[in-house]
């Protein structure tokens, strides 16, 4: 694949390459696997070369990147059709802090990204370097998927974490594949390791919400950055 060199889809594109290589070296894709396939526009790179091994079967976690895959003649398994375990996922991430810990949702398709990514033996996760952060919520605030009828009760009970801000995108209220909207919120100041594993299943269990963004009780077991210097991997172990 052609890299754009010091551009930030360049960056993307590092990122996949150097996930699908860690891929080929630790799987047979002659094999008939079942994996996972995220959204957004970084793992989007990788749909042609997943497409090259007719033996995988793809479950997608957004309408999009189904669509993408159907095009390139993936075969496809529909969410919740199964609960068999995949033997991987790939996908983005909106931040990544040094325990691996992410945030998720930018594209609002968390939910089945998560269910996914539980599904999954192992989580790869595929980022430029603008996504690495010292800690969560330092540059990107937190997706938190709510029913409708919600929202107004949500709003309220939301802001003991934070700021919520409701996503709209040119003007219209933003929803996501399952007909919900987003609530964005603005986290302050760093939240301890053991914050973040309780935060991320109290803020589920506020009524009308959905699923948050956070990825700290299933975090990713590697990830692929493209940084101006070329390939940089990271495994949780490797983290103070
Ligand atoms: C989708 O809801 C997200 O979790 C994406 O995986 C995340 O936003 C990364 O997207 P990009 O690769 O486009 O930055």
């Amino acid at each position: 694949m052609e890299h754009q060199e010091n551009t930030r889809e360049g960056l993307k594109q590092i990122a996949v390459n150097g996930a699908m290589e860690w891929i080929r070296e630790n799987f047979d894709l002659h094999n008939n696997l079942k994996i996972g396939v995220g959204s957004g526009s970084t793992v989007a790179y990788s749909f042609s070369r997943i497409a090259k091994h007719r033996n995988l079967t793809a479950i997608p976690t957004s309408s999009t990147t189904r669509e993408e895959l159907k095009k390139q003649g993936v075969d496809i398994e529909e969410f919740g059709e199964s609960e068999e375990p995949l033997a991987f996922d790939l996908d983005g991430a909106d931040e990544v802090d040094p325990r691996l810990n992410l945030i998720k949702g930018g594209g609002g398709c968390h939910y089945r990204e998560k269910l996914v990514a539980k599904r999954s033996r192992v989580l790869l996760i595929v980022v430029d370097q603008t996504k690495l952060v010292n800690f969560l919520g330092q540059t990107f605030p937190l997706p938190v998927e709510v029913k409708p009828k919600n929202i107004k009760s949500t709003r309220k009970r939301l802001r003991q974490y934070g700021e919520p801000v409701l996503r709209s995108t040119e003007g219209e209220l933003f929803k996501t594949d399952n007909g919900n909207v987003i609530f964005d919120l603005q986290l302050q100041g760093q939240l301890s390791q053991t914050e973040l594993e309780e935060w991320e299943p109290r803020i589920n269990d506020i009524e009308g919400v959905v699923e948050n963004g956070f990825f700290v009780n299933r975090n990713a077991d590697r990830v692929f950055v493209g940084t101006e210097g070329g390939l940089k991997v990271l495994e949780p172990e490797e983290h103070e």
